[in-house]
């Protein structure tokens, strides 16, 4: 896949022409109201400009996971009203994604219009990448836009299958969400840092394998470290771990030793009774951590020195939380290190990259979002990005 390959619209004349842009509209909703907007707001820049050039916009997307066709749950339409406000204008909203009633509305939208139509997901074509769903779609449209980064790890009728049948171009989000991605991890300002936190070893192994391979320090932290700590060696008390892989992460610790990538583990730790709001906590050595206690963070001699570390670097990247962030009371470790980056890259000393969802719920209870170079709306997409792997959404846009 040569990413150099991908073309936007700009330059392109689509006055006139109906444009499908695949978007995300799966964003959380509760109650009929769209509860976080993220990704709905980082979309309108682009919807904005195409509709300025005239083109009528036709927006596709799934929401959720219905399994049996049309369900009220998982209709589009309350996006679509939000979208509507955001944008400040009116949005149509048309009940299919295919058939007549899409074209028929669609007929009627006029240059600059914007449309949206129904969950894709209410067809079993589209996660099947069905041939026949693929062309019932294009006949609405006359070119495409792939703009969904956070979908483009499936190959699904809309993220690949429409390549097929329209000339095919990347979207702005989704070309923001590239270079960022390619700014820390192709040709990154030096030494570049990962931190990898969260529950498990076992779903990262990927992730950390192609990290230690490409980065000058890897912080780990959150329950994975536990596991990391424990095939050490280490006493890690009632703390969650994966025994079946202490394997795993101490061929990961022999990679980074051969790829000269410094691993960094926590030195301290805070542990407590539970995974609760009233529990007691306690600071301890690594070494200490008492038998029928649970480790619930990094302590604070580990957060000097990740602090420390990032001090030196020009370049990191993020995803997962250093602790169990959701409680106030093992979210220091999370929330200290995140200010270090937001006051590095502040200060032009650092570029920062960060995504996967508990990481952007981190970033933003931490009130540091908007100082990080880049936070991706992308969750498995950005993880399989992470693991060096080819996103179809991406390469069928590249071809
Ligand atoms: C996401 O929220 O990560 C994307 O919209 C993809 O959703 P999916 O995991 O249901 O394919």
């Amino acid at each position: 896949m040569n990413l150099d390959k991908l073309k936007t619209t700009d330059g392109v004349d689509v006055k006139g022409k109906r444009v499908l842009v695949r978007a995300d509209l799966n964003v959380p909703v509760k109650d009929a109201k769209v509860t976080d907007a993220t990704r709905l707001e980082r979309l309108i820049p682009g919807l904005k400009d195409l509709s300025g050039r005239g083109a009528r916009v036709i927006i596709i997307s799934h929401f959720g996971r219905p399994k049996n066709g049309p369900e009220a749950q998982f209709s589009l339409k309350p996006v679509a009203d939000a979208l509507s406000g955001l944008l400040g204008g009116p949005v149509t909203f048309v009940d299919d994604c295919v058939g007549e009633a899409a074209s028929g509305a669609i007929a009627q939208v006029t240059d600059g219009g914007i449309a949206v139509l129904e969950n894709l997901r209410f067809h079993k074509g589209e996660e099947k990448n069905d041939g026949a769903f693929a062309a019932e779609l294009a006949k609405l449209g006359d070119i495409f836009v792939g703009d969904a980064f956070s979908c483009a790890h499936r190959a699904h009728a809309s993220t690949e299958g429409l390549t097929h049948h329209l000339p095919s171009y990347a979207g702005p989000l989704l070309m923001e969400e590239i270079n960022a991605l390619r700014t820390a991890l192709e040709k990154p300002r030096r030494p570049v840092a990962a931190i990898v936190g969260g529950m498990k070893v076992s779903t990262k192994i990927e992730v950390l394998t192609n990290l230690v391979a490409k980065v000058d320090k890897l912080v780990i932290g959150g329950g994975m470290a536990n596991t990391f700590l424990q095939s050490l060696g280490r006493m890690t008390g009632q703390s969650i771990t994966e025994p079946d892989y202490h394997a795993t992460a101490r061929e990961i610790m022999a990679q980074a030793k051969q790829k000269n990538c410094e691993l960094i583990l926590p030195v301290d730790a805070l542990v407590a009774d539970a995974f609760a709001e009233d529990v007691d906590t306690q600071i301890v050595a690594i070494e200490k951590v008492p038998f029928d206690k649970m480790i619930l963070d990094v302590g604070p001699k580990s957060i000097a020195h990740v602090n420390k570390v990032l001090e030196g670097c020009q370049t990191v990247l993020w995803n997962g939380p250093m602790g169990a962030f959701e409680i106030r009371k093992f979210a220091t470790g999370t929330f200290e290190v995140a200010k270090k980056v937001a006051e590095l890259t502040k200060a032009g000393k650092m570029v920062s990259v960060a995504g996967g969802g508990d990481t952007v719920a981190a970033l933003n209870a931490a009130g540091v979002t908007q100082d990080f170079t880049y936070v991706s709306t992308a969750g498995g997409a950005f993880l399989e990005w992470l693991e060096g792997r080819e996103l179809p959404g991406i390469a069928a846009l590249t071809r």
